[in-house]
């Protein structure tokens, strides 16, 4: 495994694996690798030739100081998980050499309209603005492609959708679904800030979208009351504060009319637990509506 600092060296291995003939794989990172990251690294091994990995606490995406300052870095844990999990480049650069400058505001930055708006878009300005920017850096450096997101990020998931499509960058998003503890609490570097009564109260959000998607498959089509439901579970445990819970068009994060319209639905939930904001989401499957459909013609038959 080789480990670049500069981005022109790690650019030139990759290149230099496609000219092998090997397919790249990219897992983007923030480091303090857990099981998440993990399951993305085996499925782009599984999936590529040549697994590249990059290490970056990118400070654009971070607003709040507190956050980045609290941010764990594990740099030497992180190079032995990605050994052991095949990786063959990684990218682990410093500040300076991703923004030279660094505070001093960044020129060109790359902004999504429409989709990085609502929710995380609200809660956190300028996330994805920085999100994107850095993600934009480390695909120009990678070169053509499959780049492994988690769904755990379900609206990053989208929002890098959209800037790779509309900025015909030679790269394929995959999806991998969110791997979670046995109580159902999604992985995630900023877990270890919680105490034990906090790590408690965090499984609400697994919690509030398990009731949401059973009111879903209850036959619950407002999508206004599938939030109510998320939202009062969240607000039974004392120590979680709901930012947001919501029902919403997967591509798009817009909340639709009636689910009944939907092609799909997913359930997004945010809420801070001590000195943590947590994210989760999942998806609630509506019932095949031919198959409803004939269930009701069956019926009316007999
Ligand atoms: P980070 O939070 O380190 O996450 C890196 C990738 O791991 C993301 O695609 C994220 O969705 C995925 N991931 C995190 N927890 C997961 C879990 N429990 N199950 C499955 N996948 C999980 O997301 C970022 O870094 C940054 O925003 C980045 C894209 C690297 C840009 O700086």
């Amino acid at each position: 495994m080789e480990v670049f600092e500069t981005v022109d060296g790690f650019s030139r291995a990759l290149e230099s694996a496609r000219a092998a003939g090997r397919t790249v794989g990219l897992v983007p990172t923030m480091g303090a690798l857990h099981a998440g990251h993990r399951s993305l690294l085996a499925r782009a091994a599984q999936e590529c030739d040549h697994v590249a990995a990059t290490i970056f606490v990118n400070p654009l995406q971070f607003g709040d100081p507190d956050d980045i300052e609290h941010y764990p870095r594990t740099l030497g844990a992180d190079l032995a998980v990605c050994r052991a999990e095949g990786v063959a480049s990684v990218l682990a650069p410093s500040v300076a050499e991703m923004f030279p400058g660094w505070p001093a505001p960044v020129a060109t930055t790359v902004s999504v309209a429409g989709v990085s708006e609502p929710w995380e878009g609200r809660a956190r300005p300028g996330h994805f603005d920085g999100v994107c920017t850095v993600v934009a850096k480390l695909f120009s450096a990678a070169g053509r492609c499959r780049a492994y997101f988690g769904e755990k990020d379900f609206q990053q998931l989208a929002v890098v959708r959209r800037m790779t499509a509309d900025l015909s960058m030679p790269v394929e998003v995959v999806a991998c679904p969110t791997v979670r503890e046995p109580d159902g609490l999604a992985l995630s570097s900023r877990n270890v800030r919680l105490s034990a009564a906090e790590r408690r109260a965090a499984t609400v959000l697994g919690r509030a979208l398990a009731a949401g998607r059973q009111s879903v498959a209850a036959g619950e089509r407002r999508p206004g009351a599938v939030a109510d439901r998320m939202a009062g579970v969240v607000g039974s445990e004392p120590l979680a504060e709901l930012d947001y819970a919501a029902a919403v068009d997967p591509a798009s994060l817009a909340v639709p009319d009636d689910l009944s319209a939907a092609p799909a639905v997913r359930l997004l939930v945010a809420a801070r637990v001590g000195p943590v904001r947590l994210i989760d989401n999942c998806d609630a499957p509506l019932p095949d509506r031919a198959l409803v459909a004939a269930g009701a013609a069956e019926k009316g038959r007999t």
